[in-house]
């Protein structure tokens, strides 16, 4: 919140500035709880510039840093970020490879920015499988910033959905066994819920996918439930405060129903329920 104060009273910043009008446009009261973010199109940006792929995976880097310190002063309460997801192991060796590398060097320089935000980190996916160095290091952050109590950044990490669901699945029948009450078991969402890796964040109120593709890839498949849906052309490297801004802004005037409907239906509209053949001739 305190970033859309600064913006908006003009720190720094020239009138007609993209960052001032968005942050004078975006309502602090309705900032989303939980923002989740698919970072794609890293290759794609190395790609236009005739780079190897990993110098967009370290450019991607530098956009993390940015973002996650914009989302803990915009009020943000959660962020995950889809960092390696389980189907990522098929890429080259040299390329998984330095992603745990890049990953590493980003723990390693982050603990200070996270500690001086107040930020708490924790991961989501199978993180016993990563090479061991890499694992050390993130659980040793994990514990140094487990008394943070301000925005939690999530990172998924060999992370997929249908794992997350199938564990969590497990996790019921595995208990239930142990505790003999397997056949009177009756599974519920709640008992699911409580079992995946955000069961202690906000469900995500806003998902942003970048470089344009419209697909969920596996990410937070239950959570998304009722997640508005961001995408923008922009690749990743280049996404900045100003596409932060534009996507809560776009949040904002989006109408939230959760199934329900907006206003009560009106008393013509909630009389007596119509014949088949009305609803068929109505709905051509
Ligand atoms: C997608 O770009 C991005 C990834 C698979 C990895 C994302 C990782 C980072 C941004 C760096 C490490 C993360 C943290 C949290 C430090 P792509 O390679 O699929 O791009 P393309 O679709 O253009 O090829």
């Amino acid at each position: 919140m305190k970033m859309l104060e600064a913006l908006a009273q003009g720190e720094a910043l020239a009138p007609g500035d993209a960052c001032r009008e968005l942050a004078l446009a975006v309502d602090p009261a309705r900032i989303p709880a939980h923002i989740a973010i698919i970072m794609d199109g890293n290759g794609r940006w190395a790609k236009r510039r005739g780079l190897p792929r990993v110098a967009g995976h370290r450019a991607g880097v530098a956009t993390v840093r940015k973002i996650v310190e914009d989302c803990a002063n915009l009020g943000v309460k959660a962020l995950t970020l889809y960092a390696f997801s389980a189907e990522n192991w098929k890429r080259p060796r040299t390329e998984v490879d330095m992603l745990w590398r890049l990953l590493r060097f980003y723990l390693r320089h982050e603990l200070e920015d996270l500690q001086r935000n107040n930020i708490r980190l924790q991961s989501s996916g199978r993180v016993e499988a990563l090479p061991e160095r890499v694992y050390e290091e993130l659980r040793a952050v994990e514990r140094e910033t487990a008394r943070n109590n301000g925005m939690r950044l999530n990172l998924a990490i060999n992370y997929s959905a249908r794992n997350e669901l199938v564990d969590a699945v497990n996790a019921i029948i595995d208990e239930a066994r142990i505790e003999g009450r397997l056949s009177e078991l009756v599974v519920d969402e709640k008992m699911i819920s409580r079992r995946l890796c955000t069961a202690d964040l906000p469900e995500p109120d806003l998902l942003i996918r970048t470089s344009g593709e419209m697909r969920v890839s596996n990410f937070l498949l239950w959570q998304i439930a009722y997640a508005e849906l961001y995408v923008t052309d922009t690749l990743w490297p280049d996404f900045n405060r100003v596409e932060l801004l534009r996507a809560i802004l776009d949040f904002q005037r989006r109408e939230r129903r959760f199934g329900g409907l907006s206003e009560p239906p009106s008393e013509s509209a909630s009389g007596p329920e119509p014949e088949m053949e009305e609803i068929a001739v109505t709905s051509q």
